[in-house]
């Protein structure tokens, strides 16, 4: 059986938990389930590091003790994960006994082999990293975390002989390069051994900080934070004889942002190989989440507070949001805004309303019980199928890879096809006539699975809203993955299953544009979908990744029909050939006379949510620029064929 193993960082109990402990521990939480779901044995590690100078000197701010201050810390970092559906295995904390046995162990073992030696030391030290650095690490003789300038410091301590392990780590590294994830940050870590490691301060004498845990072999002395919390890892397991130590840390992955690369990158492996423990597998990191483009920070006021949002937006919204909108590695800015965007773009408008219309259909035309496969698949039922197997395999692939976002829009591109294949195919139309009984069962089962199969394929990331749709199909979470390990789309629904439609899965959140009240169109249970979340002009729009732009899908079409719309000025309606016939409707009559627009080739955006345009219905969209008070088309330079893509 494979097993699987994922840890947090240990979170200090100096702050109340942000937005980006959030990420990282909900980030833990979609791998570790989405590999339970693979079959996978998991165990899932989160908790608190609590010893050391910051910790003391916030409880002695708030006038008590360090113990009872980590405790209450502690604690709301531990409430907190159920509320956002994080299920972790073993929230440890530094102080725990077990934990203090097994970093002791380690570092008698590692002073025993002579790696450990007494000497005095002068340097840059900033309180808040609580450490030492280098003249070159400093931004403008400043700590780059902190923006504080460090203070001289001079101290007999112990340290541990961490240049010796240059050699052999940058070696690892290169013989490994799936060992520190993405590789922008292998390559930081490779960046730093370039230069000569120095040896690393690993105590503090008990009489300066007592809020430690005292070294076997000296109690004058405490160990120093990062020996102390980097060893979490392996104390969680019950090292050096658990059982779990045996079976999880072969297979050990960390998750990390990008703050505590350093430690994580070189101290751990250096202490791993002194202490005779095997190299983790995989190192992860991230970005950081911005606010107003600077890093969070409570002194600026730019905390974003997890549960505050989650009890806004839910829980589930907030979950999607963190994986959807960061790109893994990458730094990323949060705001309402787009939070709100996406809730009602992806969530309200393209999910909820896939889940409601065909269970509203399927409750209208077979009285809610799951008709069967009753026809032969046709072209444009194997084109949906062909997506929905794509975002099988992107899921499989991708999430281990940590393309979180890639692996949601390959989930949401199916959803987007689901719901133009209802559009087109229009299932009211075939309920009208009985000949077409059979057709429309197929469409209708079609659908059911599709919207089963998303069920299934949001879990990881969704887990309530997951069970909610599977429960309304009817189906039991097991019998609805079946095809998923091998990429397959198969029907796990089962014929004459009762289905319901229950309450939107999304309600929609308000925008300020409609409590300004604005006018919204409200589409129909059955109607095409009208465009929502249109953002204003912006020339200085924030930069978007190339993953962004290709989500829009640009075709060349060629103008096969054009007629004016009645009692309109602008609008002319147009049939395109884009590999298929559709019909666009085109603010462009000032400028064109449908004459004139025949047989000319344009660009077209393909994957544009249809909407309605005085009543007729719009399906794309055709690219044209404005110049002065003049509309010029854009059209390819030479002749094209019609289906293009454009990239
Ligand atoms: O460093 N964006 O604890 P810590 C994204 N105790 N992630 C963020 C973030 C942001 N703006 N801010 C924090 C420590 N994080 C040590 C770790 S491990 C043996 C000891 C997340 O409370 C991210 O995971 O400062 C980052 O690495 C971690 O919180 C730092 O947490």
């Amino acid at each position: 059986m494979n097993r699987f193993y994922i840890t947090t960082p240990i979170y200090y109990v100096n702050a109340e938990p942000h937005i980006g402990h959030a990420y990282t521990t909900i980030v833990a939480d979609v791998l570790n389930r989405f590999h339970k779901m693979m079959g996978s044995r998991t165990f899932f590690l989160t908790g608190t590091d609590e010893h050391g100078d910051k910790i003391a000197q916030a409880a002695r701010a708030s006038g008590i003790s360090p113990k009872t201050y980590a405790d209450r810390i502690s604690g709301l970092f531990r409430q907190t994960w159920p509320k956002l559906s994080v299920e972790n295995d073993k929230f440890i904390r530094t102080t725990d006994a077990e934990h203090i046995k097994t970093v002791q162990y380690v570092l008698q073992k590692v002073y025993d082999s002579g790696e450990i030696y007494f000497s005095t030391y002068k340097g840059l030290y900033c309180v808040g990293c609580e450490r030492f650095y280098t003249e070159r690490e400093l931004v403008d003789g400043k700590c780059p975390d902190h923006d504080k300038p460090p203070v001289e410091r001079e101290e007999a301590n112990y340290f541990f002989r961490m240049s010796k392990y240059q050699d052999w780590l940058i070696e690892h590294l290169e013989s490994n390069p799936e060992c520190i994830r993405p590789e922008r940050y292998r390559n930081e870590v490779l960046a730093f051994l370039r230069d000569p490691l120095e040896d690393l301060c690993i105590s503090r004498p008990a009489e300066r900080l007592d809020w430690g845990i005292p070294l076997p072999f000296d109690s004058n002395y405490v160990t120093y934070v990062w020996f102390d919390a980097l060893l979490n890892y392996v104390s969680a397991l019950g090292y050096p004889d658990g059982e779990l130590y045996r079976e999880f840390w072969p297979v050990a992955q960390h998750l990390i942002a990008k703050d505590i690369l350093k430690p994580h990158g070189i101290y751990w492996p250096a202490m791993l190989k002194a202490a005779g423990i095997p190299m983790y597998r995989h190192l992860n990191v991230h970005g950081y989440w911005k606010s107003d483009e600077g890093k969070m920070s409570k002194s600026h006021g730019t905390v974003v507070r997890p549960l505050e949002l989650a009890s806004v937006y839910g829980t589930e919204a907030f979950r999607y949001f963190l994986l959807r909108e960061m790109v893994f590695g990458l730094d990323a800015n949060f705001s309402k805004e787009a939070l709100v965007s996406r809730i009602n773009a992806d969530l309200a408008n393209d999910l909820g309303n896939l889940f409601s219309r065909t269970l509203a259909m399927t409750e209208r035309y077979f009285e809610g019980e799951i008709p069967p496969f009753a026809s032969e698949p046709d072209a444009m039922d194997r084109e949906l199928l062909g997506k929905v197997e794509n975002a099988i395999s992107q899921f499989r692939e991708e999430i281990p890879a940590l393309g979180f976002h890639k692996a949601l829009m390959a989930i949401w591109e199916c959803i987007g096809a689901a719901n133009r294949y209802i559009d087109h195919v229009a299932p009211w139309n075939l309920a009208k006539d009985a000949g077409l009984l059979p057709r429309l069962q197929t469409v209708m089962r079609t659908l059911l699975e599709v919207n089963r199969t998303v069920g299934v394929l949001i879990s990881p990331f969704m887990p309530e809203t997951s069970s909610k749709m599977l429960e309304r199909l009817g189906v039991e979470k097991q019998a609805a993955e079946s095809g998923l390990a091998e990429n397959r789309f198969r029907g796990g629904l089962v014929e004459g299953t009762k289905v319901f439609k229950g309450e939107s899965l999304f309600p929609r959140v308000e925008t300020e544009d409609k409590k300004a009240g604005k006018k919204q169109e409200k589409p129909g249970p059955d109607a095409p979908k009208a465009e929502i979340g249109k953002k204003p002009e912006d020339t200085n729009a924030s930069p978007i990744d190339i993953d962004l732009f290709r989500q829009v899908d640009l075709r060349i079409g060629l103008i096969t029909k054009a007629e004016k719309v009645p009692k309109s000025e602008k609008l002319v309606k147009l049939i395109v050939d884009i590999g298929e016939q559709r019909q666009i409707v085109a603010g462009i009559a000032k400028t064109y006379s449908p004459e004139d627009l025949v047989g000319k080739q344009v660009v077209v955006v393909a994957n544009l949510k249809p909407a309605k345009l005085m009543g007729i219905e719009s399906r794309g969209m055709i690219l044209a620029v404005r110049d002065g008070s003049d509309l010029k088309l854009i059209v390819p330079e030479a002749k094209t064929t019609p289906g293009g893509k454009i990239s």
